[in-house]
């Protein structure tokens, strides 16, 4: 078995604390002779290094992304268009006629067409026909993000059916009074479909910028797939994603990114699920659909919430590449959402469903002469993305998944046995659903049964009282991926949840459980990821952002404190039990090796308001001559504290680096606070 538990606050020291007195800086905090220092009865945290433990999954911690909260629309995809093709329910939504000539109603000026479309999937399209000056604006998502002296590229299918067409389009960046902060035009009309584009360098920075479109001359004109993206976008691809966004994903070093969702996968009618293969392919072909949190909630309605996929399938398994995250795409196992319509795909008709999941790992994994990996190759990426995880639907459960699970297992398994299948738990993490849920997928043979993923949204108490929930884990049955978590200061999904600093810790607290238990809990991923300020549904998300700005949250430097510092083997260690007299007693740690560099990193939550001194037992032998001890703390004096996009690190981690003094070393920990030690071992 692992690390025995570790429930004694106030201290951590190395082998024989000689004298007390003598307790040398190691930890985040100097011992500055704080008097709630608790000196007389010191936890000692005993290390095996004498056996390894077992591997950790380099792919341990992940991402999970859904495109909730306009996380892709308005977020990770930087297009700044909102429908930009015409295809939501009201098509004229986000377009408004300016400068029209009074009398000239909107609806005779502006019409959306359907005969003679760009193409069968994007149905509707713009006539235009207007007089002299006469254009239209698009407000972007909540406004456009416009930053001064950087380059946008306007882009659109243009047709001019008629003779009298305007000679050429004028394209105008204005800011919040109107006031044009930059200007091109674009010209060049056929009778046939074709691309017009101009380029435009903004002369302000301008956090709600709109786009206008003016007609220069009269007569009419088609336009189809307005579109306007930011030249630096990420790797500066064009129809491209927003580049700090990216960033922060590849500053934690996840594991993994387990997509597109989430409930988003299920839809909320199985007509409205989310089909991969009409997300990939040129981004005029792709069909648009309504975002499943359009309306899920009352009191967040978002009518304007569509998906334009222009972050496709290709996009992410690319994103994926790029920082290092091994790809975990999650498809529809024949199941609209539960929470919704709890449409049934019959078993009848399951393959055309399993077809969809055995068609992507081919369109992820296969060669570029296959089918659907040329496709891939189409699109610019002739090798795979060897891909080695999918999921089989989101969060299902009830005995209609079983079979529908198992169908999809058995193909899958058939055809690319060495792809590791995700099976779903449902949306607890202890009721009547979910005990049938393990009760059934461990009664499925083995080999179909990979690893079950768990959800958890709770309240902090939750995650500090449950960092042992895996000790008891059965070794021999299927793994486990705590695939969604999140601590909700309210309640689920409330939204006056708030990403505070007691959520991130109680966080921390339990991920040194997961840690502990890594032989058994192979993933684990926070859910969900972003949030619009101005477009959210749901809330606490790890990174907020604005149209140019982001901020990532307390619980996002936990995740990175986990990711960073993942280790490759786990270190079974054992935390003394002290006499406890305050409540609560929140201390955890874990302990792992890191092999390459020879260290050994021990992460201790301090959940107590207690600073902390800790004596480590069992490594002094191990000790390099270097004695080199780098010490990150993340910590803060107020449970309620949060980051903003005023104050983007108000918590965010300091890193130190100590001097072990001698083989008896004490670790000191703060109040509050998760560190992570990392010990420079002997070769
Ligand atoms: O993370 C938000 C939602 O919570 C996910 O879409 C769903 O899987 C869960 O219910």
């Amino acid at each position: 078995m692992l690390i025995s538990r570790i429930h004694m606050p106030y201290t951590v020291l190395f082998v024989g604390v000689a004298t007390i007195a003598a307790i040398p800086f190691v930890g985040g905090v100097r011992d500055t002779g704080d008097t709630r220092v608790r000196r007389s009865a010191m936890p000692t945290l005993t290390v095996d290094l004498t056996s390894p433990g077992p591997k950790i999954n380099s792919d341990m911690w992940g991402i999970f992304f859904e495109d909730i909260n306009f996380a892709a629309d308005g977020g990770l995809h930087a297009e700044l268009i909102k429908n930009r093709s015409f295809e939501f329910d009201n098509p004229l939504m986000g377009w408004t006629l300016v400068q029209s000539d009074p009398g000239s109603d909107f609806k005779t000026a502006l019409q959306i067409k359907t005969d003679s479309p760009l193409n069968i999937s994007n149905t509707r399209y713009l006539r235009a026909s207007l007089h002299h000056m006469a254009g239209l604006e698009n407000e972007g998502f909540r406004g456009m993000g416009i930053k001064k002296g950087e380059a946008y590229n306007f882009r659109t299918f243009a047709r001019a059916t008629t003779k009298a067409h305007p000679k050429a389009l004028i394209v105008e960046l204005v800011n919040e009074s109107g006031a044009v902060i930059a200007s091109a035009s674009a010209k060049g009309f056929s009778k046939d479909w074709s691309v017009v584009s101009c380029r435009l360098t903004a002369k302000e920075t301008v956090s709600k910028a709109k786009l206008r479109v003016l007609f220069d001359g009269r007569g009419s004109l088609d336009l189809d797939m307005i579109s306007l993206y930011p030249e630096k976008t990420w790797k500066n691809r064009p129809n491209g994603l927003r580049a700090d966004l990216v960033q922060k994903l590849a500053n934690l070093k996840p594991g993994f990114v387990r997509f597109p969702g989430g409930c988003i996968v299920e839809g909320r009618y199985l007509s409205t699920r989310y089909q991969w293969k009409k997300t990939i392919g040129p981004p005029e072909e792709r069909e648009n659909l309504i975002n499943r949190w359009n309306n899920e909630f009352g009191h967040k309605p978002a009518p304007d919430y569509f998906q334009s996929f222009g972050l496709g399938f290709f996009e992410y398994f690319q994103m994926c590449e790029d920082i290092g995250a091994q790809p975990l795409p999650v498809v529809n196992c024949g199941m609209a959402c539960q929470f919704n319509s709890k449409q049934l795909a019959p078993m009848s008709e399951i393959d055309t469903y399993v077809q969809d999941a055995l068609d992507l790992i081919e369109f992820a994994n296969g060669s570029a002469e296959s089918e659907w990996g040329a496709k891939r190759a189409a699109m610019g990426h002739p090798a795979p993305f060897s891909m080695k995880y999918i999921g089989v639907g989101n969060e299902q459960w009830g005995m209609d998944y079983f079979p529908r699970y198992e169908a999809f297992a058995k193909a899958i398994k058939a055809k690319y046995p060495q792809v590791t299948i995700v099976t779903s738990a449902g949306p607890s993490p202890d009721n009547p659903d979910f005990t049938l849920a393990w009760k059934m997928l461990k009664g499925m043979p083995k080999k179909l049964v990979d690893i079950v993923d768990e959800h958890c949204y709770a309240l902090p108490d939750w995650f500090f009282d449950n960092t042992h929930r895996y000790d008891k884990y059965d070794r021999s049955g299927p793994k486990v991926f705590m695939g969604e978590y999140a601590a909700q200061s309210v309640g689920i999904a409330k939204p006056e949840n708030q990403n505070t600093w007691l959520c991130a810790i109680s966080e921390a607290a339990f991920l040194t459980g997961l840690e502990r238990n890594s032989d058994v809990v192979r993933m684990a991923s926070y859910a969900p990821l972003y949030a619009h300020v101005d477009a959210w549904q749901w809330s606490p998300n790890m990174i907020w952002f604005d149209n140019l700005h982001s901020y990532a949250t307390p619980n996002y430097y936990v995740q990175q404190l986990f990711m960073r510092n993942r280790g490759d083997r786990l270190v079974h260690s054992v935390l003394s039990e002290l006499p406890v007299s305050d409540k609560p007693n929140r201390l955890y740690a874990s302990t792992v090796l890191d092999e390459k560099n020879h260290e050994l990193i021990v992460k201790v939550v301090n959940g107590t308001e207690q600073l902390t001194t800790m004596s480590l037992r069992g490594v002094n032998t191990f000790l390099s001559d270097k004695d080199s001890v780098s010490v990150t703390v993340l910590q803060s004096g107020n449970n309620s504290a949060v980051n903003s996009l005023a104050d983007p690190t108000h918590i965010s981690p300091t890193n130190t680096s100590e001097t072990l003094n001698g083989s008896d070393p004490i670790l000191t920990v703060t109040s509050s606070s998760v560190t992570v030690f990392r010990i420079r071992l002997r070769q």
